[in-house]
């Protein structure tokens, strides 16, 4: 097989195209990444949860026109899993053979030349990881009973990690970093976020505001030690939203701190997702609640200030 680094690249401006139709923002890692895996580097995306990862890694695989293979890192990864195994019932009347052999993911992903997309890397088995590491610097491997897998050229590995994860981070080997890119993924800014809730949900307007201002306020408040992704505010809206409709009210009252339909949807899709700090005295509703309420004061205020929308 062609695997010279020109037989390997991908195209970039196809990538790129594809991400800035799809992606809100975000156009330098778009670039960064689409550049680093075209030049036949494996990535990896360093960020929290909810902060478009999948979505931008999803635009640029359809712009490169090859196949993304999604696999959710656990420590039910093993790597049989992640290879593939042979069909037991078959093995019993057919004994081993290749053809009982049900590929895995990573099998796949190498055969069709895909971006195989770890999510939650650092939550992978340590065998499992291993595995990986050894296609990184081969591209190809050999499975018992199977034969050799090799990759085509197109195929790359991306690792998704959330920094602030505390299982297995430190756990992640140098020898991946040194195989692969590191791209950052932050937190997008108010409007990019306003953007993205707008899209995903329709509006109105002032909800989304809302519901964005109170998961921005939630990353960065005291009583809180995780907070809660632009997903979060996706969620909200959407709920409130049907709360407004099942109780006939409007779906955008004049009174954001008044609107018990927000307020319920805010609990209903915040309290699971954020995570109450140390030493932090009352219940997550409470404090989930109060921050709906400061986010719409906020913005009231702002809206009154004169030359402010
Ligand atoms: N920059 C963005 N552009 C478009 N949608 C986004 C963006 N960031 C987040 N989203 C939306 O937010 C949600 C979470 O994004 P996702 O890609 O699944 O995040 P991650 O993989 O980092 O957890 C999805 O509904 C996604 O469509
Ligand atoms: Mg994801």
């Amino acid at each position: 097989m062609d695997n010279s680094a020109a037989a390997r690249r991908l195209d970039v401006g196809g990538m790129v195209r594809v991400a800035r139709e799809r992606v809100v923002a975000r156009l330098r890692e778009a670039e960064v990444v689409a550049a680093a895996l075209s030049a036949g580097r494996n990535v990896l995306l360093e960020g929290p949860p909810g902060t478009g990862k999948t979505t931008l890694l999803r635009s640029l695989a359809d712009g490169a026109g090859v196949p993304l293979v999604l696999v959710e890192g656990n420590a039910e990864l093993t790597p049989a899993r992640l290879v593939g195994h042979h069909d037991a019932s078959r093995v019993l009347t057919e004994d081993y053979r290749a053809e009982n052999f049900v590929p895995g993911p990573l099998t796949r992903a190498m055969t069709d030349g895909a971006l195989l997309y770890v999510e939650e890397f650092n939550r992978v088995p340590e065998e499992t990881m291993n595995v990986l590491l050894g296609v990184l610097s081969e591209r190809e491997m050999h499975v018992p009973r199977y034969g050799r897998v090799t990759a085509r050229p197109t195929f790359r590995l991306v690792a998704a990690m959330n920094p602030f994860d505390a299982v297995g981070t430190a756990r992640v080997t140098p020898a991946l970093y040194d195989r692969s890119c590191r791209v950052a993924m932050g937190y997008q800014d108010e409007d990019a976020e306003l953007a993205v809730v707008a899209a995903a949900t329709g509006g109105p307007v002032d909800l989304v505001a809302q519901a964005v201002r109170t998961v921005r306020i939630t990353r960065d408040h005291p009583e809180l030690r995780i907070g809660a992704s632009v997903r979060g505010a996706i969620d909200t809206v959407l709920i409130a939203r049907e709360l407004a409709t099942v109780r006939g009210d409007a779906a955008s009252p004049a009174d954001p701190v008044d609107d018990t339909a927000g307020l319920d949807a805010a609990l209903a899709a915040l309290t699971g997702k954020v995570t109450l700090a140390d030493g932090t005295a009352r219940p997550v509703e409470d404090v989930v609640a109060d921050i709906w309420h400061r986010a719409g004061l906020e913005l009231q205020s702002a809206g009154e200030e004169p030359g402010k929308a």
